[in-house]
């Protein structure tokens, strides 16, 4: 298994250098039952998914991403921002604890054999995440750009600074455009003297500026918006800006950045899109075939420019870096800005396809599924089928289990939509009992649940069972007789 596994990770990482750039994907790891980073490090591989970005810099996921060959643009959180701009001795630590530390194991190695000398398994460090959303209210305003200065120093002393660019990933608000054409952008007025200075240091360093860009949530902010625009091959009108045309949203608005960076003196600044995809669940417009739609078409335009040098956007022809969020569904993610918040995965929570899309990295045109995944037991907690409605019980019940669970395929629009009442009840008692790991406790709602081994999913809507929790193995917080499960776990693999 090794050797063919090694062998398929060279095949995919081989085809996937020919084509430049490539596709990256978000992998966030906000679940209540998060995979094994080495089964998704596997998926990515299998995939053909040679860069990712994550949120953070946890130690089992990079090193399982250490001997891929994978990219990676590590993650430092926005709460983190103040304590590295308060002390240069913090971001020396930062950099040497989750940098330099990957980097100076055989990690770097395997890549030097295998790819060039030249390419760093390390390519960014994304300093923390649209710290200057309008929600935060300013909060991390003053401290992005020293918390940036003092990790792009600790770089320069750690000898990174040539391998490792730093940058920011930004929200798209932080631009706008006074004519509402790509031609009139500008850094939005009330943070236009916290941008430049950050701009000039990406410049400075030779750093990309990363943005992310989300036609969904223009749709689902403003119901106005014309949804055909949001597509790519969508039939909308288009937007004339003195002559050059704009047939969707993407393209306005990268324009609109490089129009703003023009106009602030950064013509010629490379451009990331950090996030960019299309959720499925939870909102009448995320759907399976709206979020293929998009991705499907966001991929033909990376690809066309891949491989006809032709797309990208009118004033940056050709192609454009981009890592699409997200890789899996996170069921823990807050819900505060919608309850599709945690359906953005192009694979299910278990690392399962949603939908066909062709990457263009797989012989078989369609994503792989992932490989090893140990399920719960098939039993479900439902509604007990006697029980009544009226019970004075029922609300309290729902509300704690979704409280505590994830109800977010409930509702107008989501693929569980359809439930009657019953249905609706049951769907939050399982989730809540599969959350838990199907514990006796988590099936006693007052004299209102039941466990049954019959699969209660009805058409669209799928009653989940999760996945065997994964509990990290590298640094002894196994308890004791999870480690005998795990280990055992490990025991099977091998012989497989
Ligand atoms: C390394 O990153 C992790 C995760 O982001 C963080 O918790 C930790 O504090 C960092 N280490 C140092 C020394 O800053
Ligand atoms: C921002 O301000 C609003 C209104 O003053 C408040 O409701 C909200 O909790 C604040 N958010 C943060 C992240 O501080
Ligand atoms: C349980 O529910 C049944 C209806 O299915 C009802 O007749 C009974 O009184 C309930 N018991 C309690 C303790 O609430
Ligand atoms: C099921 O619950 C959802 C959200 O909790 C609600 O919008 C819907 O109306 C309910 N379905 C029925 C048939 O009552």
């Amino acid at each position: 298994m090794g050797l063919v596994s090694l062998f398929l990770g060279l095949v995919s990482l081989f085809s996937s250098l020919t084509v430049g750039s490539g596709i990256g994907a978000n992998w966030g790891t906000q679940a209540t039952h998060p995979l094994n980073p080495n089964i998704v490090v596997r998926l990515l591989r299998e995939n053909g998914i040679q860069k990712v970005k994550l949120f953070d810099a946890d130690y089992d996921t990079l090193r399982a991403l250490g001997k891929s060959g994978i990219e990676v643009m590590v993650g430092i959180p926005n709460d983190m921002l103040a304590p590295l701009a308060a002390k240069m001795k913090n971001a020396e630590e930062w950099v040497s604890k989750n940098v330099s530390k990957h980097i100076t194991t055989d990690n770097v190695n395997i890549r030097s054999v295998l790819c060039s000398p030249f390419l760093p398994l390390f390519l960014y460090v994304a300093v923390g995440n649209e710290p200057f959303l309008q929600t935060y209210n300013g909060t991390f305003l003053s401290t992005t750009l020293p918390a940036l200065q003092n990790i792009q120093s600790a770089l320069i002393k750690a000898g990174l600074s040539n391998q490792v660019k730093v940058t920011v990933p930004m929200n798209a608000d932080v631009y706008e455009s006074a004519n509402s054409l790509p031609s009139g952008g500008d850094f939005r007025q009330d943070i236009h003297d916290y941008m430049i200075p950050i701009v000039k240091l990406l410049s400075e360093y030779g750093s990309p500026f990363t943005v992310n860009i989300y036609p969904f949530i223009s749709l689902y902010i403003d119901s106005n918006f014309p949804a055909e625009y949001a597509f790519f091959d969508g039939n909308a009108s288009p937007v004339n800006d003195g002559g050059t045309y704009y047939y969707n949203m993407l393209d306005a608005n990268l324009d609109t950045l490089v129009h703003t960076l023009q106009k602030n003196g950064f013509g010629n600044m490379p451009i990331i899109i950090g996030e960019i995809g299309w959720p499925t669940d939870g909102d009448r417009n995320a759907n399976v075939e709206y979020a293929r739609r998009f991705n499907q078409g966001f991929m033909s335009r990376i690809a066309g420019a891949l491989f006809s040098g032709g797309k990208g956007t009118p004033l940056r022809p050709g192609p454009i870096d981009a890592y699409l969020f997200s890789l899996i569904d996170e069921d823990a993610k807050s819900v505060d800005p919608g309850n599709f918040e945690r359906h953005w995965g192009i694979f299910t929570y278990d690392g399962q396809p949603k939908y066909l899309l062709n990457l263009g990295t797989t012989n078989a045109g369609q994503l792989i599924p992932a490989k090893g995944i140990q399920y719960q037991e098939n039993k479900w907690c439902v509604m007990r089928p006697n029980a009544r409605l009226d019970d004075p019980n029922v609300a309290a019940s729902v509300s704690y289990a979704c409280s505590l669970a994830d109800c977010t395929k409930l509702g107008y629009g989501t693929s569980c939509g359809e439930l009657d009442w019953k249905g609706n009840i049951s769907y939050a008692f399982n989730s809540y009992f599969q959350i838990h790991d199907q514990q006796d406790e988590a099936c006693k709602f007052p004299n209102l649940s039941t466990i049954v081994k019959t699969n209660p999913s009805q058409g669209t809507c799928k009653f989940d069972i999760m996945i065997q929790p994964y509990y990290g193995g590298a640094d002894g917080r196994l308890p004791t007789q999870l480690g005998l499960v795990a280990g055992f776990a490990l025991l099977l693999l091998t012989f497989l």
